[in-house]
């Protein structure tokens, strides 16, 4: 459900970014005699485009790393942060429970790894706010939308084998939203999109580390 909601956000593939980085070709006074055929033309046009882009980057200042070429709708970026964000934000609740509340011959090993993960969500978390707030936007904190707007949910399981498919199921679930952002952040935002593809790396680690714990679980029984 949530994840269909990403997806229907992957509209609008402006491609400007290709357009506008055309206003940074330079051809160098002294690159020999194509140079000396354009001589003063080439340097002029580039001293004009230094010029645009220092009064650009003069105005809107308040808009911080969003520049008038930024090319996706930032409101829309900033709406799907949140929901990354909420969802990091259920997973380090779900991964301090099940850390908390495992027990069993087992357990440590399991512990050990419970605890790792909710300390990754949480750095992804901190990324993820940063970015929106880089954006000129707002991360959402509060707790009273948090769940709703998560991808993945809150179960806490009722034992050791529970807790792990359900942190499983969690991460099949953000990976899947994770790389649907991505997607659609192709041609928009490289900045956003790397910070996303780097979180959805450890996200498909996290759903090895469980699922290893699985098969070993079961090979003990
Ligand atoms: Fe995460
Ligand atoms: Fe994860």
């Amino acid at each position: 459900m949530k994840s269909a909601r990403c997806s229907a956000h992957a509209v609008g593939h402006e491609g400007a970014a290709a357009a506008s980085s055309g206003a940074l070709k330079v051809n160098h006074p002294t690159a020999g005699a194509g140079s000396a055929k354009g001589k003063g033309t080439s340097s002029g046009s580039f001293l004009t485009d230094v010029k645009t882009l220092r009064s650009r980057a003069r105005q809107h200042m308040e808009e911080g790393a969003v520049t008038p070429d930024y090319p996706a709708d930032v409101d829309m970026v900033v709406s799907v942060l949140n929901e990354a964000l909420a969802t990091e934000i259920v997973c380090v609740l779900r991964y301090k429970r099940h850390y908390f509340m495992a027990q069993g011959i087992a357990s440590e090993s399991v512990k050990a790894e419970f605890l790792q993960h909710a300390n990754e969500e949480s750095a992804h978390a901190d990324q993820i706010a940063e970015r929106i707030v880089q954006l000129g936007g707002e991360p959402d904190f509060n707790p009273s939308v948090l769940s709703e707007r998560s991808h993945s949910e809150y179960v806490e399981g009722d034992s050791l084998i529970d807790m792990i498919r359900e942190d499983l199921v969690a991460e099949r679930i953000a990976i899947q939203s994770y790389r649907e952002i991505v997607e659609w952040l192709r041609g928009k935002d490289p900045t956003t999109r790397r910070i996303m593809e780097e979180i959805l790396a450890k996200e498909e680690e996290h759903a090895e580390d469980l699922n290893s714990l699985l098969l070993g679980m079961r090979q003990a029984s």
